[in-house]
């Protein structure tokens, strides 16, 4: 019986001020999916050990149902997901899994989807976990490297230049909140100023060419985000902390990784932030939640890697 296996990076949404619209696949973690057809069924049986098994429920068996119902092909799935990408930590976890999903199942069907179709699929499948479709994990994690959305209906999106001198670091405070995406997407604000909307469409556009030039004093500069960052401190208490700490550091640009709770710093290559480091994870350590950091580089898009 026919075996199809892919893969999926992790990723980083929203960079600062691109909400919903910017987004970077992450090396450091994948999720990889196996899918093989169930000769006794015609239904989807998911099998995994940390995410929910209900068809509705998981980001790759729903985008994997979405594919079936658009195509009218009604065959049981076996889907099995082995998780790298750490869940509920706003690394993209449950993007990767349905980017995965759609990569595998692309395969298994031979349909030559477009990458606008994959997206839109994969998009439809991360309802499951955040309760509306948002597009700016699964994009970079189909795609690699970094990426914007460029309209949501139809899907389209643009490739976006990344300086190679950029290294990243992931700051994963050890904090579990259940239902994170869909709390952190209720405290968006639904109106903003005219100003707000000003500022963030200008530090966009800056974000985008100092990620392509790797000035990361300018990067730190655009990387800020009056409307969306800065509410999410009510659910994060060291966020703001964190922020106030790397004000002291010209040469680190840092922004909520997602949804949260993880944060990503960027920095030079040939600088490390040892010093900015340990502050934040003294700072996590002294509010009593401690973390993990991690390097990572900037992530492939997803493959399929056996059949
Ligand atoms: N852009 C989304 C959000 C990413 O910030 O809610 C969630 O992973």
């Amino acid at each position: 019986m026919k075996k199809i296996k892919a893969f999926a990076h992790a990723s980083s949404a929203n960079l600062g001020p691109g909400f919903d619209i910017l987004g970077l696949a992450l090396s450091v973690f994948q999720d990889t999916v196996e899918l093989e057809e169930d000769p006794f069924s015609s239904r989807i049986s998911i099998f995994s050990n940390e995410l929910p098994l209900a068809v509705e429920n998981n980001t790759a068996g729903l985008a994997i149902k979405k594919i079936l119902e658009r195509e009218k092909i009604r065959i049981g799935i076996k889907l099995k997901i082995a998780k790298g990408v750490p869940v509920g930590m706003g690394l993209g976890s449950s993007g990767a899994s349905a980017a995965a999903a759609v990569t595998a199942m692309n395969e298994f069907l031979g349909l030559n989807l477009s990458m606008q179709e994959m997206i839109s699929f994969a998009m439809q499948g991360e309802a499951a976990a955040a309760g509306d479709p948002h597009a700016d994990n699964v994009a970079p994690a189909l795609l690699g490297g970094l990426v914007a959305l460029t309209s949501t209906d139809p899907i389209d999106f643009m490739n976006l230049n990344f300086n190679q001198n950029i290294s990243m670091k992931l700051i994963l405070p050890y904090v579990k909140i259940e239902n994170k995406t869909k709390i952190a997407r209720s405290v968006v604000p639904k109106e903003i100023p005219l100003k707000d909307h000003t500022l963030n469409t200008m530090n966009i556009l800056g974000l985008l060419r100092s990620f392509e030039s790797g000035d990361i004093e300018k990067l730190k500069k655009y990387m800020t985000d009056p409307i969306v960052e800065s509410k999410r401190s009510i659910i994060y208490p060291f966020l703001n902390n964190i922020k106030n700490i790397s004000m002291k550091y010209r040469d680190v640009a840092v922004a909520l990784s997602g949804a949260g709770p993880s944060i990503i710093a960027f920095h030079d290559k040939n600088n490390e932030p040892e010093t900015f480091l340990n502050e934040v994870a003294n700072e996590l350590n002294m509010q009593g939640i401690g973390c993990k950091i991690v390097e990572s580089h900037v992530g492939l898009g997803s493959r399929v890697t056996q059949e």
